[in-house]
């Protein structure tokens, strides 16, 4: 049975953070964040936009009302997640109308848990093709001001509908993962931003990703030259270049080398405008592909590596299905270039803001811009949701 992504969505932040104002404002080079991480502008949400108005708000520009009916499972993998108890996609199901006799979870490991949630989706499907479930990977990246991660934050959600036979990609079965221990980026729960080695992560990042390749290599007898196109995680263009360079080897045609070359480009264009949305950021990447190709064909197979820190890496791959374009947006740059510019200042308001709870857990926020949904309020330590009116 061909099971695989069938429609993909996509949410960001209203706001919008010039990289060259940040630069100016930390006194450190813009060249360092456009050309040093490749970073032009990252999205910011406000205090009322969270993984969960994320989230519906990416769901609502793909489902329809057949789809609501006939979702039986609803997967957010999150590291942003705004309670330790309930899944953060009981909301999104409420706030979306699916029919009521579905599961609903939360999947966590860093930037990878969208992944898994994905290899879950096609196991469920597996045994009930006529499921269709709905993979979501939400997240706000934060890392504190004037810190080394600041330019790479971001926030945003890729929504995914995974049937059977999909209308855009189909999700191989050949995956390898790898599990390491290792200290490079992670959020107890008593700090709302990670401890980063930073440095130290971008080295696991690819070694994660040379020792999976290789692995890779060595189970499906598989070569570089197979591949259309290799999309990754992003925490920031430049380590997905990097990553790109580790994979093409010596044996590499030139011709091919220069169809990767432009593929990735493609890849990144979201990326570059939007930051790391952590989990949604390996699928943001697939959506720029797909979306800014022209050179890609029904049939071609494109290479995916995710990874999350702590750290749990995977590559996969995916086959593209005829037709796929006409599930697409053809025109995402507008809805990109529709955000709002907003000042280092007013950033780092939005930034530090937190719920002002009242002795009874009562908590007002000011308006702001946000998609589809937003958090309105919050009543006895409960999130009211909303959908905005039109
Ligand atoms: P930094 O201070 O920007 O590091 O921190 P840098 O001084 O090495 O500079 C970065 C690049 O800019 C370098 O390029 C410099 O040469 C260049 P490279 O040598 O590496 O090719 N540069 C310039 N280029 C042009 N003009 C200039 C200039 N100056 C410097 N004037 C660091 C970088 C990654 C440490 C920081 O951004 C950070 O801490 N980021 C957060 C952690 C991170 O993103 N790690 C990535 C791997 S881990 C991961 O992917 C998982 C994650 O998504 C989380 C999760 O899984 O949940 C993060």
């Amino acid at each position: 049975m061909k099971i695989g992504i069938d429609k993909i969505g996509f949410a960001t932040g209203r706001y919008v953070l010039e990289m060259t104002d940040l630069a100016k404002a930390r006194q450190t080079d813009p060249d360092k964040f456009t050309k040093g991480l490749m970073l032009d502008r990252i999205s910011i949400a406000p205090i009322t936009e969270d993984i969960v108005t994320l989230a519906a708000s990416a769901s609502e520009t793909i489902l329809t009302d057949e789809d609501k009916e006939k979702i039986d499972m609803v997967i957010l993998a999150t590291e942003s997640s705004i309670d330790q108890s309930k899944a953060a996609s009981i909301y999104v199901h409420q706030l979306l109308g699916i029919q009521p006799f579905a599961r609903s979870v939360e999947m966590k490991e860093a930037c990878y848990s969208a992944t898994a949630a994905l290899d879950y989706a096609r196991a469920h499907i597996s045994l009930h093709p006529q499921a269709r479930v709905l993979v979501l990977a939400s997240d706000i990246a934060k890392y504190g001001i004037d810190s080394a991660g600041e330019p790479t934050q971001g926030a945003g959600s890729i929504a995914m509908l995974i049937t059977a036979d999909p209308a855009i990609a189909i999700i191989n079965d050949d995956n390898v993962a790898q599990t390491r221990d290792v200290m490079d980026f992670w959020r107890p729960n008593y700090t709302s931003t990670p401890y980063v080695n930073g440095i130290f992560s971008t080295k696991q990042y690819l070694d994660s990703l040379k020792t999976t390749w290789a692995e890779y290599q060595k189970r499906y007898n598989a070569s570089i030259s197979d591949f259309a196109a290799f999309c990754f995680h992003i925490p920031f263009p430049k380590l997905a270049f990097k990553g790109l360079n580790k994979i093409i080897d010596k044996n590499t045609a030139i011709e091919h080398k220069d169809k990767l070359t432009q593929a990735f480009n493609d890849s990144i264009a979201y990326s570059r405008q939007v930051g790391n949305i952590y989990t949604g950021s390996l699928y943001m990447s697939l959506l720029s592909l797909l979306e800014n190709s022209q050179a890609l064909t029904a049939g071609d197979k494109i290479g995916m590596f995710s990874y999350g820190s702590g750290a749990v890496s995977e590559i996969f791959s995916l086959q593209l299905v005829e037709g796929y374009k006409d599930r697409l947006d053809t025109n995402r740059q507008a809805y990109l270039d529709f955000r709002q510019v907003i000042s280092v200042t007013e950033y780092e308001n939005i930034f530090y803001q937190e719920a002002e709870l009242d002795r009874e857990g009562n908590a007002t926020f000011e308006t702001y811009l946000t998609g589809d949904y937003a958090l309105r309020t919050i009543q006895e330590h409960q999130r009211i949701y909303e959908k905005n009116d039109k």
